[in-house]
């Protein structure tokens, strides 16, 4: 198989970093406005889409973007939690995002947290068959975990995997102690799209700030690529840029 490898891009800051991104993804989904279609979007979670969602709302009221034609499909959420506590990745999109555009809420697709055990398989697969029905995700945000994760695929996790209840990292629940106001409140469980479902976006955009991410970055980049380090199969998917900001690419030779 060919290997065409990731598009690095390193800017000074998150915040320039972002609003470059922003600009491409404005640009795609007023392209796909002109044509009369809807713009898949795959959206992430955490403090790295921040500036990015930060900048979408800005060029939604003062330069007239609208997602109006747009589906979002979010890679992740915690199970166990309800749709509405603080911590649930659904009260985080509509905090940082949803609730400042004109995305229509049914075109709104995060997973369901709160599934029955004995409902999450089928659940899982009305998910994947959501997304298929879309037409597939045009372009996906991702960020990158500590312990190698994009979405919630944890090592290790195959190429091949689809959307489906896993068990989260300990380096990834000791990242969320924070939040969740000790580690023992974190859940232990989620629900993901797939390192495959993943790798099937048209387009993928992983961003990393700091230099804290500086290490796991250049893993994911050098490594050969292996389920032991999900982000490495970034590496086989052909059209996809890695977005730094200086503190991130400390490791990569420029
Ligand atoms: P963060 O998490 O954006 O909060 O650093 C990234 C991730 O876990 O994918």
């Amino acid at each position: 198989m060919i290997s065409h490898p990731p598009r690095i891009e390193v800017s000074a800051s998150s915040d320039a970093a972002s609003k470059k991104l922003a600009a491409r993804i404005a640009a795609a989904i007023r392209h796909r406005e002109t044509e009369g279609g809807h713009y898949v979007l795959g959206l992430a979670t955490g403090s790295t889409p921040i500036p990015l969602y930060r900048e979408l709302i800005r060029l939604h009221r003062e330069e007239g973007l609208s997602f109006r034609n747009v589906i979002g499909f979010n890679l992740d959420e915690y199970l166990g939690i309800p749709a509405d506590d603080p911590n649930s990745f659904r009260t985080f999109m509509f905090e940082q995002l949803f609730d400042h555009i004109d995305l229509p809420v049914p075109n709104i697709h995060i997973p369901d947290g709160t599934i029955e055990t004995g409902e999450i398989e089928s659940y899982c697969a009305g998910y994947e068959a959501a997304i298929a029905a879309a037409g597939g995700i045009d372009l996906q945000i991702l960020g990158i975990g500590r312990s190698g994760h994009i979405g919630f695929n944890e090592p290790p996790s195959p190429a091949d995997s689809r959307t489906r209840r896993v068990t989260l990292d300990p380096v990834t629940r000791e990242d969320a102690a924070a939040t969740f106001g000790g580690l023992g409140n974190v859940p232990v469980e989620a629900i993901t799209m797939g390192v495959g479902t993943i790798l099937e976006a048209r387009e993928i955009a992983m961003m990393a700030w700091g230099a804290g991410k500086a290490a796991i970055v250049a893993k994911a980049l050098r490594e050969t690529p292996s389920p032991a380090l999900p982000a490495s199969l970034l590496q086989n998917h052909g059209n996809v840029t890695i977005i730094l900001d200086d503190a991130a690419a400390t490791y990569l030779d420029r």
